[in-house]
């Protein structure tokens, strides 16, 4: 199957934290495979920007080696990747003072009244200034647009400001929080199962799901991102947004339309209603650990202290958290929340588990008879599976099987699997604001975790150790067996 391309409006993209991290892995290999399919106009512009002097043919260099350096792609077809390079321009701007921004307004003023993409990837102490410099710059132009890469503040204060920072410059309908979890292939699948499916809705409650587990498990460590994920932890880096944007894909009501305001609108009822976790509960509800050196892709790993060179640290690399939603479609099913850095493999799903049957009418013989179970299984091996009792084939009696109906959409589809950032980097360009955050979400998101970052604080207690290569300290673990219940592999 070939997936279809409808070209975008001509653009320009001016990458802030051009020579970074995140441009280099994800933003412009992500511009060349959308660039490669079709689907950007020849005349669209990359406009690479920070504060070191770069000539534009240096620059080039940097994203001709972003772009071959990028996982999972033997082949560059060299004509295509000239093409590319020929739409990328460097200017050096710095986002503190007022250098560089005439040279940034005169390169953009040759585009026109064209749309404007400014992606902010760097820290969100900078936000501020750079947004303030676009506005005062006179940059803005009615087709211009903001992409604000997470973490939004810290806490809910935090985010607060860097919102009205932002907010003062581009009206909230042109802001683009990105969460790139979003953009994920199988976590849009999920509102397609949902909606596009009459089957699940009249079960989607209550009174026939039991519970919910929400895993996203790392295999890597801090990736030479040990600066930056002491300041935040698993709960601010993954919990906050990755996690709690799926809960509430899982938990969200049918939105009036995929109109981006009627999907964000059910999102944020979902976040007003979890139950806070307070002083008082977050010792049952919760877990934090924190890696030591063990084994993990088959090789001996440091511990996180070491990764850090620092001997202390309370920050979190696992949490594990009950969750609760206090509604009419949700009360009582529990949400269990896992994620973590150093677990024994890279998987990310959602285990959607159903209620047991009422009643048996089989015999002994028949063996147990498991609940029904849906994974959507977001990374690796995107796909769908629903497990179900089926009696074992052949004669000798009626025995009973669990077994997946499986869906595994590499193999149904056959078709590339884009990188979220492909998708959300159209969508800014479309100004389709489905896939990205609104302010009152992430802030609603925060208001959830803060009490929580809180109590952790006060009790004093350090994180629980685990050793790297396993699947977080055994008070996770307990954390489900005590309701009778167990984490889920698939
Ligand atoms: C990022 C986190 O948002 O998501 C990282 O900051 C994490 O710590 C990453 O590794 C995981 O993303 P993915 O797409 O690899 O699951």
């Amino acid at each position: 199957m070939v997936a279809r391309v409808i070209t975008v409006d001509p653009f320009d993209i001016v990458v802030f934290g051009a020579t970074g991290d995140l441009a280099k892995r994800k933003l412009l290999p992500a511009l060349y495979e959308r660039d490669l399919a079709g689907q950007i106009p020849p005349d669209a512009r990359i406009i690479g920007v920070s504060r070191r002097p770069m000539s534009r043919g240096e620059f080039q260099e940097l994203a001709r080696d972003s772009v071959e350096d990028r996982d999972g792609i033997d082949t560059i077809e060299a004509q295509r990747l000239a093409r590319f390079l020929d739409r990328v321009d460097y200017v050096a701007v710095d986002a503190v003072s007022d250098e560089g921004w005439t040279d940034l307004k005169a390169r953009l003023s040759e585009g026109g009244d064209r749309v404007r993409v400014f992606y902010l990837a760097v820290g969100p102490d900078l936000f501020d200034d750079i947004c303030s410099r676009i506005g005062a710059h006179g940059l803005v132009t009615p087709q211009s647009r903001v992409v604000v890469e997470k973490p939004v503040g810290k806490n809910l204060a935090s985010a607060r400001k860097v919102n009205e920072a932002v907010g003062r410059v581009f009206p909230e309908d042109s802001i683009f929080r990105i969460d790139h979890y979003l953009g994920k292939e199988t976590v849009q699948n999920l509102m397609a199962l949902r909606f596009a499916n009459a089957l699940f809705e009249p079960v989607w409650n209550n009174a026939h799901i039991d519970h919910v587990q929400i895993t996203v498990a790392e295999s890597i460590g801090t990736a030479g991102r040990a600066g930056y994920y002491d300041t935040a932890g698993a709960l601010r880096d993954m919990v906050q947004n990755h996690i709690l944007q799926l809960l509430c894909l899982v938990a969200m009501e049918p939105p009036v339309s995929m109109d981006a305001d009627a999907v964000r609108d059910e999102k944020l009822k979902v976040l007003k209603a979890l139950v806070p976790i307070d002083e008082r509960s977050a010792p049952h509800l919760t877990v934090r650990g924190q890696y030591r050196s063990g084994a993990s892709a088959g090789g001996a790993v440091p511990g996180y202290l070491e990764e850090l060179g620092s001997p202390e640290s309370d920050t979190e690399t696992f949490v594990a958290l009950r969750a609760e939603i206090a509604n009419w479609r949700w009360a009582g099913v529990p949400f269990y929340l896992r994620t973590g850095k150093r677990l024994p493999s890279r998987v990310s799903e959602i285990v959607v588990a159903f209620r047991p049957i009422p009643h048996s009418v089989f015999d002994g013989q028949a063996g147990p008879i498991m609940a029904n179970r849906l994974v959507i299984r977001l990374q690796p091996d995107e796909g769908v599976k629903l497990w179900l009792m089926i009696k074992d084939p052949g004669p000798g009696g009626m025995r009973l099987q669990h077994v997946p109906l499986d869906m595994s959409f590499a193999e149904a589809f056959g078709v590339r699997n884009p990188d979220a950032y492909e998708r959300l980097l159209m969508d800014v360009v479309r100004g389709n604001q489905t896939l990205f955050m609104r302010r009152d979400e992430v802030e609603a998101a925060w208001k959830w975790i803060d009490p929580i970052l809180e109590a952790w604080r006060n009790s004093h207690e350090p994180p629980k150790p685990y050793t790297a290569g396993t699947w977080g300290p055994s008070a996770s673990i307990a954390l489900i067996e005590r309701d009778g219940r167990t984490w889920m592999d698939d």
